[in-house]
């Protein structure tokens, strides 16, 4: 796990090095599937219940699951970049939402309110803690900045698949749910929106967008759980 978790890590960054305007979003996807054979890892997401493509791109209004295409980065915009690997049959999974050139200041703050609530969620990875404690800490700080958090998708535990139990939302009251334990690996990944929480898929059966039309950004992180505390396997 620590070792699939380090090259997701690490294609993320060169991934975000690679956000510019003019780069399209299969650019990005055909590097990271060249990253991951070369690192000997096989794409988590490529055939994944039919999905066509190494990772994941999500632009602006877009929350999760869109598909990389022709289409052409542009100043202003966002992107959410998802990505998944597995070596010697174990998994990683993390995402970060990039800014294009710069981005107006409360699409900034939407960035860093997202990324702060997975921060506050891993805080919550601890032994002895409950799955809900994860979403309550996401919700409460989410909702205390203004924004929504989607409640459709969620995070998940990881190991020898991609997605396995138990549930993690990012949502709930405290202390319920599974006890956390020691060995458990999570993968937690907050989805918060500027508008409503509400959220639809494009005829294309994957892309999630906000019904708004409101922007959206996803973070996500690779988590052990170890007797001295949570373990961040993706992060560089
Ligand atoms: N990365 C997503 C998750 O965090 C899964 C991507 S869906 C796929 O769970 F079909 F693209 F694989
Ligand atoms: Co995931």
């Amino acid at each position: 796990m620590r070792v699939s978790g380090e090259i997701v890590g690490r294609a993320l960054v060169e991934l975000g090095k690679k956000v510019k305007p003019g780069v399209t979003t299969q650019e990005l996807d055909k590097f990271a599937y060249d990253f991951f054979k070369r690192h000997d890892c096989t794409p988590a997401f490529l055939g994944y219940h039919g999905y066509p493509s190494t990772i994941c791109t999500s632009l602006n209004a877009e929350v999760v699951h869109g598909i990389p295409g022709k289409r052409v980065l542009e100043e202003g915009d966002i992107v959410g970049v998802d990505i998944g690997a597995f070596y010697k049959g174990y998994c990683g999974d993390s995402a970060r939402t990039f800014a294009v050139g710069n981005v107006c200041s409360e699409v900034r703050n939407l960035l860093d309110v997202t990324f702060e609530a997975l921060n506050r969620g891993i805080e919550k990875c601890k032994v002895g803690n409950r799955i809900s404690d994860i979403g309550h800490s996401v919700q409460e700080y989410v909702e205390s900045q203004g924004y929504s958090v989607v409640k459709d998708y969620v995070g998940h535990g990881i190991g020898q698949a991609m997605h396995e139990e138990p549930q993690v939302p990012n949502y709930g009251k405290p202390h319920q749910g599974p006890r956390i334990v020691e060995g458990m690996c999570l993968a937690l990944e907050p989805m918060v929106n500027l508008g409503t929480d509400e959220v639809r898929v494009l005829e294309d059966g994957w892309t999630v967008v906000t019904k708004d039309g409101k922007f959206s950004a996803h973070f996500e992180d690779t988590i052990a759980i170890l007797s001295s505390g949570p373990e961040n396997l993706t992060r560089i």
